[in-house]
């Protein structure tokens, strides 16, 4: 028997949405409360007033019940000609290393690079804890661009990664 083919990713935020990323971001255990206060605040202005009208772009995988596994937050950065931000990336824990990270990371790329981007920034811990985060970007083709040390807390830095985009080979399918 086959497995059930998987909801095409959805770019239009709903009603539900807020709750769900903050179950989700706040199962991760990864992110502090007042960032997952402001992870839910994007999406419920993007509900509020359209995707469109808010800045930023989403992409929501949603499971065959219609709950939500995983989402991307990602829009382009004030004052720069083309460089694009990727905000926000989170996979249900229950649902994580099955290929769901990847599938959002690559379909925004595609879509940032649609809307003309050509550099997409990231922005992680330097902690330990961060590692799988990290391994994720680099596999996916992202380089350190920059750290800085104490930048979140004392012992807690960022660090900046980035990935030129448009450089996929042309038959690689579009996950979307
Ligand atoms: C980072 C994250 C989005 C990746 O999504 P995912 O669906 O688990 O990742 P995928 O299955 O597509 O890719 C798996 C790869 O990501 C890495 N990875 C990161 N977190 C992982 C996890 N919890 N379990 C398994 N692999 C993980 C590994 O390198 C893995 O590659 P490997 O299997 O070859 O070792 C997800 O784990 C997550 O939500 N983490 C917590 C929140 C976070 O760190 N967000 C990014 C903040 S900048």
């Amino acid at each position: 028997m086959t497995s059930p083919v998987p909801p095409a990713l959805r770019s239009t935020p709903r009603a539900s949405d807020a709750a769900e990323i903050r179950r989700i971001i706040a199962a991760t255990q990864f992110f502090r409360a007042a960032e997952v206060d402001i992870a839910v605040e994007l999406v419920q202005e993007a509900i509020d007033k359209g995707a469109a009208k808010s800045g930023y772009h989403f992409l929501f995988d949603d499971t065959l019940s219609g709950g939500l596994r995983g989402y991307a937050c990602y829009g382009p950065i004030d004052g720069t000609e083309s460089s694009w931000d990727f905000y926000w990336i989170a996979v249900d824990p229950a649902a994580q290393g099955k290929g769901i990270g990847q599938r959002l990371l690559v379909a925004s790329e595609h879509d940032a690079a649609a809307h003309g981007a050509r550099r997409f920034w990231v922005e992680t811990s330097t902690l330990a804890l961060y590692e799988p985060t990290r391994r994720f970007y680099h596999r996916a083709g992202y380089t350190d661009a920059a750290a800085l040390a104490d930048f979140y807390a004392p012992g807690d830095g960022k660090l900046i990664l980035f990935k030129e985009l448009g450089q996929e080979p042309a038959s690689r399918e579009l996950p979307l």
